[in-house]
């Protein structure tokens, strides 16, 4: 395919397309496994090259309509679970070594445009912010939490610094109706005192919310780590991120059982053997999208990808990963 004539074409833009497909050279075969299939950019892409397999996941029962599409041109080389990718090692017909797991993290455009889906600030229905195979939804969590753990995910996972005065008003408000979209965004906007011409202030709080209705961090540790159990030495494990909290796990996961952790932060584990390193990584910056592909997609200007190849050693339980980032796994998990 040629990657740089479609990608004008294109009308839902998989973020760093032309990247992907030159770091992990579909030309030359290979079985894939898309754990984030979306509305299939990337399965589709890597499909066209004819020796390719790809396997892909989603929770969102609303990508089956893509992936059916998908099936009927590549009935043979491609199968789609609707599954959370932290599941992959669930899946026994795996067989063949695999060439590449991709992970492209967070909520598509598709799901942020759908109103019905309280995704976007402009939502029309509830607050849900379910992306699929979820129990709570954003709703019952700002009208059911106690406060001081809404204030901790507004804290941490927005890194929003109005967290208080925005749980006092969520506070009040809950005594005398059920709070939707359009009253958390007036509220946040209210305490925050929205000028014109800025991002909507309630960024922050939407994207603590959705990470943790979706246990988004929960997924991302565990996905790493099972997908790290799936490959075999030479496979290559590629992730894209889209916010901070994200890439610092991506980062310090690659670095911390890589071979270039060895001299890059005293903040990182002692490896005391070499037997203790899961990735070679052939780079250690993130690579982020071109000019030109933001000047046609602008959502792709927060995306960092970072890549390792999967070495000989053995698997082991990554302990350290665990404790590093225990005390976002704790946020994300709730009880009313
Ligand atoms: C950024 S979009 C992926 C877009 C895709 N690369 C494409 O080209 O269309 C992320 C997708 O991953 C899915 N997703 C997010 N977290 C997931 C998880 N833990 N398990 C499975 N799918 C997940 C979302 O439902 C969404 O459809």
């Amino acid at each position: 395919m040629n990657t740089t004539m479609s990608l004008e074409n294109l009308k839902h833009f998989p973020v760093m397309l032309e990247k992907i497909l030159s770091i992990t050279t579909p030309q030359h075969g290979g079985t894939y496994i898309d754990c984030t299939f979306g509305a299939g950019g990337y399965s589709e892409a890597l499909l066209e090259f004819s020796n390719t397999d790809v396997i892909a996941f989603d929770r969102d029962k609303s990508t089956n309509i893509y992936a059916n599409k998908i099936l009927k041109k590549y009935k043979k080389r491609f199968k789609f679970y609707n599954k959370k990718f932290s599941e992959i090692n669930t899946i026994q017909e795996i067989s063949n070594p695999i060439k590449c797991i991709i992970l492209d993290l967070g909520y598509s455009m598709i799901q942020m445009k759908d109103l019905s889906r309280g995704f976007s600030f402009n939502s029309t229905g509830s607050l849900d912010m379910r992306m699929g195979l979820n129990t709570l939804s954003a709703k019952e969590i700002i009208n059911q939490l106690d406060e001081k753990k809404i204030e901790l995910i507004f804290k941490y996972l927005g890194e929003e610094k109005n967290y208080k005065k925005i749980v006092y008003q969520i506070s009040n408000l809950r005594k005398k109706k059920i709070i939707n979209t359009e009253d958390l965004v007036e509220l946040i906007n209210k305490v925050k005192k929205k000028r014109y011409n800025r991002i909507n202030e309630a960024t922050k709080c939407f994207q603590a919310l959705r990470i943790v209705v979706n246990n988004e961090i929960s997924e991302l540790i565990y996905g790493l780590i099972e997908a790290t159990k799936k490959l075999k030495p030479g496979g290559m494990l590629l992730v894209i991120t889209f916010h901070s909290i994200e890439d610092k796990i991506v980062k310090y996961f690659f670095r911390a059982y890589s071979e270039v952790s060895k001299s890059y932060s005293r903040y990182l584990p002692e490896l005391k053997v070499k037997d203790q390193r899961l990735f070679d990584c052939p780079q250690r910056k993130f690579i982020k999208a071109s000019e030109k592909e933001l000047s046609l997609n602008l959502s792709s200007r927060s995306a960092k990808l970072r890549y390792g190849f999967r070495n000989k050693n053995n698997f082991f339980f990554p302990e350290d990963f665990i404790k590093k980032f225990k005390f976002y796994l704790d946020l994300e998990k709730i009880s009313l």
